[in-house]
Order: C-alpha cells, then sequence, then structure tokens
C-alpha cells in the first residue's frame, strides 16, 4: 500500500505504546461484544435514564433563573454559547467538594474540564517548563496519566506503591535521583482512594507524612479521586486536599463514576498562588484556564448543565446520590474475590499459585499468576474463554516485559455473569497452569 506519512514524521510519542493502551483495550471489547466484561472501568448502566438529562437540565436553568436571577435572553446565553473558559458550576463543585470531601476552596480556584482526562493534561502542560522537568508517578499507574504525560514530552519516574498506595521512603529516594541526574521532580501522581489499577488506599498518617515530604522536597502533589464516593462498607478517610495546609495538592476530580461519563465533566482544583513576571500574583487555576483556552475553548455549557442539575437536585452531595451504585459495587466485589476463593483455595500447605487484592472500595481487583499475561493471552482469553479483563502490563510504565496479573472490574456486571465471568477465568487459568 502506498503511503502519504510515516509516523517517523508525527509525534514521538505516536509510537509510545502508552498511547495505544485504551484503544486496545476498546477494540478487543468491541470485536468481542458477547463476552463477559470484567474489563472496563465505565459505571454501572442500571440506574441510567434519559428523562433523567432534560430534568438536570430543567433543575440547572431554574436555577440560574431563581437563585442567581438571569434573564431568558441570560439563560440562553449561558446554555447555547461559548462560555467562562474555567467553567459555569464552579460554585456548585465547590459546595460539592465542601459537603462530600471536606475540602473548602475558593470557586475561583476550580477549571471545569472536558472530563478528569483534560485537567491531567492541563496540570501536565503547566508544569512541564523544559527538558529538566519530571513528573513521580505511583506505579502501577493509570495509563490516561502516562499517556498525558507523553503528549506533553515530560517523563514519568515511577514510585513504588508499598501498602499504602505510596512509599515514602522510595518516593524521596526518587526525588533525590533525580535531581542528582541534574533535574527537577515537578510533583507526583497519587490516587490515594481505591487506587486504579491496584485497589489500594492510603490511610491518613501515611497521607499527612506524604504532604509533609511535598512540603519538604518543595514538589506538587497530584490527587486523582474518581472512586472515592465507593467506599465499600468502610469509613470514608479525608481527601489529601482537605489535609493539605500548605497548598501542596492539585486535586483532579471526575463527574464520570458519580453522574455519568457521556457528559465528559471533571476539574481541576489549582489554589496554588502564582508569582507573574510583572510581579502579580494570581491562582494556578488562571494559568491552567489559558491553557485551556487553547484546547477545547471551554467546556460544552450543555454538559456542565446536565451534571450541575444532577448536583442541585442532590443538594450538591454526590455521597448520598450514588448509595445504589455503591451498594451495587460493593457487592459485585465481594462475590469476585468470593468467587477466586471458591474457585483457587490455597493448597494442603498453605501456598497459592494464584493470589488477588481484596480493596475495602473502588473498581478493581487484581489477581496475581505465576504466568506472563499479555495483550495475546487477553485477545485468546476474548476469543476462547469468553471473558475480558485488563492486562496489568498496561499499568506499568518501567519497560518491564513480563507482569504476572490481570485486572478485575466489578462496575458493569449482574452476579450471574460475575460468575461465569469468574468461571471463564478460573478455565483459562487452569489451562494456563496446565492443569486441564
Ligand atoms: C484514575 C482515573 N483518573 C481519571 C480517569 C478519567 O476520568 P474522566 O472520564 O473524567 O476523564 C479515570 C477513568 O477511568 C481513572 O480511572
Amino acid at each position: 500500500m502506498s503511503t502519504d506519512l510515516t509516523t517517523a514524521e508525527l509525534l514521538g510519542a505516536l509510537e509510545d505504546p502508552a498511547l495505544n493502551s485504551m484503544n486496545f483495550l476498546n477494540e478487543v471489547a468491541n470485536h468481542y461484544p458477547d463476552a463477559i466484561q470484567l474489563a472496563a472501568g465505565r459505571p454501572c448502566e442500571e440506574f441510567f435514564d434519559l428523562e433523567d438529562l432534560h430534568r438536570y437540565l430543567r433543575i440547572f436553568c431554574r436555577y440560574l433563573s431563581e437563585e442567581l436571577g438571569y434573564s431568558e435572553e441570560r439563560i440562553r446565553r449561558t446554555i447555547f454559547q461559548y462560555g467562562r473558559t474555567k467553567g459555569i458550576i464552579h460554585e456548585l463543585v465547590a459546595t460539592n467538594l465542601q459537603l462530600d470531601e471536606g475540602i473548602a476552596v475558593d470557586p475561583e480556584s476550580i477549571v471545569v474540564t472536558a472530563g478528569c482526562q483534560e485537567a491531567m493534561f492541563l496540570i501536565l502542560r503547566a508544569l512541564r517548563a523544559d527538558e529538566r522537568d519530571v513528573l513521580l508517578a505511583v506505579s502501577p499507574t493509570y495509563v490516561g496519566l502516562t499517556g498525558a504525560a507523553r503528549l506533553v514530552d515530560l517523563p514519568v519516574r515511577p514510585v513504588a506503591s508499598g501498602e499504602q498506595g505510596i512509599d515514602l521512603d522510595d518516593l524521596v529516594a526518587a526525588i533525590r535521583q533525580v535531581r542528582a541526574a541534574g533535574r527537577r521532580p515537578r510533583a507526583c501522581y497519587v490516587m490515594p482512594d481505591f487506587a486504579n489499577p491496584s485497589g489500594l488506599s492510603m490511610d491518613v498518617p501515611t497521607g499527612r507524612h506524604l504532604l509533609e515530604v511535598a512540603r519538604d522536597e518543595d514538589i506538587l502533589l497530584l490527587e486523582d479521586n474518581p472512586y472515592g464516593l465507593f467506599y465499600g462498607d468502610t469509613e470514608r478517610l479525608p481527601t489529601l486536599k482537605a489535609l493539605d495546609e500548605w497548598r501542596r495538592v492539585v486535586y483532579l476530580g471526575s463527574f464520570a463514576k458519580s453522574v455519568l461519563p457521556g457528559a465528559r465533566i471533571g476539574y481541576a482544583v489549582a489554589d496554588q498562588r502564582v508569582a507573574a513576571a510583572d510581579g502579580s500574583v494570581g491562582l494556578l487555576a488562571d494559568q491552567l484556564s489559558k491553557i485551556k483556552s487553547m484546547l477545547t475553548v471551554n467546556t460544552a455549557p450543555i454538559a456542565q448543565a446536565v451534571v450541575g442539575g444532577k448536583l442541585l437536585e442532590h443538594n450538591c452531595s454526590l455521597a448520598k446520590a450514588n448509595m445504589r451504585e455503591r451498594e451495587v459495587y460493593t457487592r459485585n466485589m465481594r462475590r469476585i474475590v468470593a468467587g477466586l476463593a471458591e474457585r483457587f483455595p490455597p493448597a494442603a500447605d498453605g501456598s497459592a499459585e494464584v493470589t488477588w487484592t481484596v480493596p475495602a472500595g473502588g473498581f478493581f481487583v487484581v489477581v496475581n499468576v505465576p504466568f506472563v499475561v499479555d495483550d495475546a493471552l487477553l485477545q485468546r482469553s476474548a476469543r476462547d474463554y469468553g471473558v475480558l479483563w485488563t492486562p496489568m502490563r498496561h499499568f506499568y510504565d518501567d519497560g518491564r516485559a513480563a507482569v504476572r496479573a490481570l485486572r478485575l472490574s466489578c462496575s458493569t456486571v449482574t452476579a450471574e455473569q460475575i460468575d461465569t465471568g469468574i468461571d471463564r477465568l478460573a478455565a483459562l487459568i487452569n489451562h494456563q497452569l496446565g492443569r486441564v
């Protein structure tokens, strides 16, 4: 076939596996639509109702009229027109953060974005001043973060996750190593609540130590929290941002799991003070807003209105609004873990070839196996066994070739699908182990 371009003439990162991950995983899922979906980190669909969208829009417009005193013309313009770069639901997001997360911030420090993914891109782009800059990220990490870092040419240095979601000794060692190499560690990306993919959570003492390290070592923390509301049967722990006395945390939020992913609404809270060349001082959010104005201009006001309407309908607390979803995820998570325990009992001497995590909440369970889990095995699993999952290899950015683990998601399956899916996975694993 004759070609018009080569990838060598395009962005170098386009040859990077991180940029292919999401499309590859979507393609496998699309190719095998009947396979049981234990891969996708999508929210459950059983409570979606088209009528909700219309009601949310009406509620938001009523709020503009009755609470904010907007004229009809101004309401039409707000919804139909280009709008404020930092968004139109920032006040509601600030109230939501106060109620659900104990985070008190000036609404001006919030940038409403096209999904959390855009928020990640904005902050990484802003922090990548020149080729000396390096991002640290707890490993394994969300591939969307790694991919966004590639787009802005920001190298990612992995940090071990330990048992508490971050190994602080490794973090300090990584910071020092980066500095010793003449480079600048700018921030560390963390998911303190039910991380994707590890399912690990950070306890409060670790969170406080992490904030101290960030202050002492002069780095920022990028806290990504899409799963915090799905806290299983446990007590909710405070977010890092709620504990942040020194404005070290840039908080990245998503309404994809707590409202709906189709709206593509997320946000960044960036209340750090930035001194400009002319001596004026402003918010980091305003610098992110400049980048956003050249990327997506502003976040779709129609989508913001839908999310705003849901927030208003629930007095700005999504914790209560997501009780049903939390119950579904908790039940499903328990069923997956019990299903694995039933199918892979330990040997008589207590040893086990197959092990798994038991997260307190979130969407994800990691299964460790004694063989390499790669994309070819996923393809075979989808084709021959009818079950989809995610090879953990996609979440490691340290060039390791052999990862012996896979991620299961509990979010979009029924109890029956879990049982069948785990049966099928067990058949695949047993085949790999030469047991059948
Ligand atoms: C850890 C993490 N961050 C960010 C996102 C992306 O969020 P959004 O859909 O709001 O862009 C996801 C989506 O699955 C995620 O798991």
